[in-house]
């Protein structure tokens, strides 16, 4: 049987994991997440596209990408374009793909403004606060779309 596509998009920083902030976001880069799921994606019989770029356009552009290519689902972590972008909110409102968000920190404990999430007002789910294993648990949810 043909492999379920997930994409997983990430957003501004993201990039800097491991050197960013890690007492908030740990010591694993981006490429250790990319790792950890293609492994998790195995056994899962998912195949993975991961990307990041710290340009919200990019980020609308393969949310539309994710539907026109029939993706089984997308994880998006957008950073703090999470709390800004009624770009993204539309965006996934516009594509029927289901979209679950991820953050690797729990944004509702932390400063105000991170409590608002646009892009959480149309995720199938969320997981956040778990740190890399956000990403994990968000693809075993995925599977089970
Ligand atoms: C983040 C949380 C956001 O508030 C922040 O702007 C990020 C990372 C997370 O994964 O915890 O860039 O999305």
């Amino acid at each position: 049987m043909a492999k379920k596509l997930v994409y997983v998009l990430n957003g501004p920083n993201l990039n800097l994991l491991g050197l960013r902030e890690p007492e908030i976001y740990g010591t694993q880069t981006l490429d250790d997440i990319a790792a950890m799921l293609e492994d998790a994606g195995q056994e899962l019989g998912i195949a993975i596209d991961m990307r990041q770029s710290n340009h919200e356009g990019h980020l609308v552009d393969w949310l539309h990408e994710a539907q026109a290519e029939g993706a089984h689902a997308v994880l998006l972590n957008a950073g703090a374009y999470t709390h800004t972008s009624i770009a993204l909110l539309d965006a996934i409102r516009s594509i029927t793909t289901p979209v679950i968000e991820v953050h690797l920190s729990d944004p509702t404990t932390r400063e105000d403004f991170r409590h608002v999430s646009f892009v959480g007002m149309a995720a199938a789910q969320t997981f956040q606060g778990h740190g890399a294993q956000s990403y994990t648990l968000a693809l075993e949810s995925a599977a089970k779309l």
